[in-house]
C-alpha cells in the first residue's frame, strides 16, 4: 500500500487524530457486516429485530438473536486492524477511537478509550428501572427478568428509531470538529448520525481518510481513499509510522 507523503506528514504533525470504525473493521475477525453481500440485513429485516417494538412484542425471539450474536462475538478474536488502532493510542499525542460496533473487539484488543455510539452487546439493562446486567450467560435463550423490578432486560445497543447516547455523540462531534486527521474505517457511512462525522471533520479542516474494501457514498468527498482490508492497511500504516 502506498501512503501519500501528505498523509504521513500530516500524521507526524497531527495534534489530534480520530477514527470512526464500522462493521468492516471486524469483518476479518469473522463478524458479519450489515450491508455487504451475505450481510445481516440481507437475511433479516431490521424492523424484525433491531427495534424496541419488535422486542416488546416477542422478547424471547429478539433476545435469542442477540444471544446468538453475543456467542459469535465472544468466539472470535480481534484482528490486526483492532491491534493497529491500539498502537495509534501510543503513536499520536491524542487519539480518539469512535465506533459504531457493538462487538467489544476494540476493548478486547486493548484500546483504552473507546466511544461506543451504538452501545455494546456485552451490556444489558432493565427496560423499566435501567439496572445494568453484564456478563450474561449465552445459554440463557429466554429473555431474563430484572432482579429488582421484574421487568425484562434488553441489550444495551441502539435500535432503529432510538437516539444515540448523548454524551458519546457530543464527544464524537467534538472529535470531528477538532481533529487534524480523521479516519473513516470499514463503514458504509450510510447510517446517521454517525455517518455525518467524517463530513463534519472535513468541514472543520481535518484531512479525511477512508479505509474500505470498496468505494462508499463518501469516497468522493474525502481527501484520501485507501482501498483494501482494514487489517492489512492499518498494520502497514503503523509500521510505516514507527519507521519514519
Ligand atoms: P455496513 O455493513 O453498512 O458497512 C460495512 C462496510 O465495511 C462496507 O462499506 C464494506 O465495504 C466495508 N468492509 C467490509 N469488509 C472490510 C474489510 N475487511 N476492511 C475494510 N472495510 C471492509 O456496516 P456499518 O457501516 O458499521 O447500526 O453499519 C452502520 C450501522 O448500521 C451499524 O452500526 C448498525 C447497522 O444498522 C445499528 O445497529 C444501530
Ligand atoms: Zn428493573
Amino acid at each position: 500500500m502506498d501512503f501519500s507523503n501528505e498523509l504521513i506528514e500530516r500524521l507526524k504533525k497531527a495534534r489530534v487524530v480520530s477514527a470512526l470504525t464500522g462493521a468492516g473493521v471486524s469483518a476479518e475477525s469473522g463478524v458479519p457486516t450489515f450491508r455487504d453481500p451475505g450481510g445481516i440485513w440481507e437475511k433479516f429485516r431490521p424492523e424484525q429485530l433491531a427495534n424496541f417494538e419488535a422486542f416488546m412484542s416477542d422478547p424471547d425471539f429478539v433476545w435469542s438473536w442477540y444471544q446468538h450474536r453475543r456467542e459469535i462475538m465472544r468466539e472470535v478474536m480481534p484482528n490486526p486492524g483492532h491491534y493497529a488502532l491500539v498502537e495509534f493510542e501510543k503513536i499520536f499525542s491524542e487519539f480518539n477511537l469512535i465506533t459504531q460496533n457493538i462487538d467489544n473487539l476494540h476493548y478486547r484488543a486493548g484500546s483504552k478509550r473507546v466511544t461506543e455510539l451504538h452501545g455494546n452487546i456485552e451490556r444489558n439493562y432493565c427496560v423499566s428501572c435501567k439496572t445494568f446486567y453484564n456478563d450474561i450467560d449465552v445459554n440463557e435463550k429466554k429473555v431474563l427478568l430484572c432482579k429488582k423490578c421484574g421487568s425484562i432486560i434488553r441489550p444495551d445497543v441502539v435500535w432503529f428509531g432510538e437516539i444515540l447516547p448523548r454524551k458519546e455523540l457530543i464527544f464524537a462531534e467534538d472529535c470531528a470538529k477538532n481533529s487534524n486527521v480523521f479516519f473513516s474505517i470499514g463503514t458504509s457511512a450510510e447510517v446517521y448520525p454517525a455517518a455525518m462525522l467524517p463530513t463534519m471533520a472535513k468541514q472543520s479542516g481535518a484531512y479525511v481518510v477512508e479505509i474500505n474494501i470498496r468505494p462508499t457514498v463518501m469516497s468522493m468527498d474525502v481527501d484520501e481513499v485507501l482501498q483494501g482490508k482494514s487489517g492489512e492497511i492499518l498494520s502497514e500504516l503503523v509500521n510505516n509510522l514507527k519507521k519514519s
